[in-house]
């Protein structure tokens, strides 16, 4: 994707980047059209990522617009409104937004009763001088700034809650339906990090991200993912491109899995060849038994999707596993690159 640059060009971008000069300053070239790439439960996302982009909306807003619906959607339980709740049945949402061109963050965490978190932290980005607010301080940001406050537990969240608590232990209190009967169903309840991670480019090559998520279903309370943390499940450079994650947290925290992947685009990878080169550090840093499966193998998933300033858009996973992008050729649900085969 690389173009001839002109002398003065290349002196400034060496000049610019002179305390790092093991990297690879890509050329800044125009993007064909606004692109956008998200997580698989974002294929409205991208489309009206990209819609917004069109109308002149700037590539962070169109991702956090294009996140919206998902986190109001109750049948998506692993963001917003319905995502799965903590231990003690509360649901605990994270969220991170960074804007290409001011380079500027913003990040909720641990935030209760708000349903569009991407969207407090696009204020924390606009309207305030910090990154990231947790807990109890992000809920009175929210409401100094009238953003409505409700239950986000639904009655198929808190169902799967009861049942995963009732069946974590034989020997507490809380016993699973049909254990005071001579036979009851013992329903199974997977525990989830789902997420949404959408990554915009408008037609000037500006870049933008957002992610958002419910976090691992059931967490210890005040547990905080990779999600709201810049660099791990969001990252943009403006020069580059952006990147997002999903998956277990705790690895691309360790890793600091979405910066790892806009470096290495940054370093000449494509956004694919980025994204597993992520999840190749993911395995190489993942070494206890706990957590590998009998092959050797991380015994989690972790995905990476990108977007670079020409408007390349790619994903890789540990194992296999779809991604959303919209390019010129429309929305697309597509499969991702991947490690391992399940
Ligand atoms: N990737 C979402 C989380 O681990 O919270």
């Amino acid at each position: 994707m690389s173009e001839p640059i002109s002398r003065r060009r290349f002196l400034e971008l060496g000049a610019a980047t002179a305390a790092v000069p093991h990297f690879h300053v890509p050329v800044r070239r125009r993007a064909p059209a606004p692109a956008a790439v998200s997580s698989a439960n974002g294929l409205r996302s991208v489309q009206i990522a990209v819609e917004k982009m069109r109308a002149g909306v700037s590539p962070v807003e169109a991702a956090v617009l294009g996140i919206e619906p998902v986190e109001n959607d109750p049948e998506d339980d692993s963001v917003g409104y319905g995502g799965l709740p903590n231990e003690d049945g509360v649901v605990e949402l994270d969220a991170c937004v960074m804007d290409g061109p001011t380079g500027l963050a913003g990040a909720v965490a641990a935030l209760r009763n708000v349903k569009n978190p991407a969207k407090v932290a696009l204020l924390v980005l606009r309207r305030t001088d910090h990154v990231l607010l947790v807990g109890e301080g992000a809920l009175r940001f929210a409401r100094a700034h009238g953003i409505p406050e409700e239950n986000l537990l639904t009655e198929a969240s808190r169902r799967k809650w009861l049942a995963w608590k009732e069946s974590r232990s034989k020997t507490d209190d809380w016993l699973e339906p049909g254990e005071n009967e001579p036979a009851g169903a013992r329903p199974k309840v997977e525990r989830k990090t789902g997420t949404i991670h959408v990554g915009c480019v408008n037609e000037a090559g500006d870049l933008g991200g957002a992610t958002s998520t419910s976090g691992l279903a059931f967490k210890i309370p005040g547990r905080v993912g990779d999600s709201p943390l810049i660099g791990c499940g969001n990252y943009v450079d403006n020069e580059v491109g952006v990147a997002g994650s999903t998956g277990r947290g705790e690895a691309v925290i360790l890793t600091n899995g979405a910066a790892y992947v806009v470096h290495a685009m940054r370093q000449g990878r494509s956004p694919t060849d980025a994204c597993l080169d992520a999840c190749r550090r993911v395995v190489a840093c993942t070494r206890i038994p706990r957590l590998l499966d009998g092959k050797g193998r991380p015994d989690f998933q972790v995905n990476f999707y990108a977007v670079n300033k020409a408007g390349v858009t790619g994903a890789a996973a540990l194992f296999p596993s779809r991604h959303a992008r919209m390019t010129a050729n429309g929305p697309e649900l597509v499969d991702s690159a991947a490690l391992f085969e399940r």
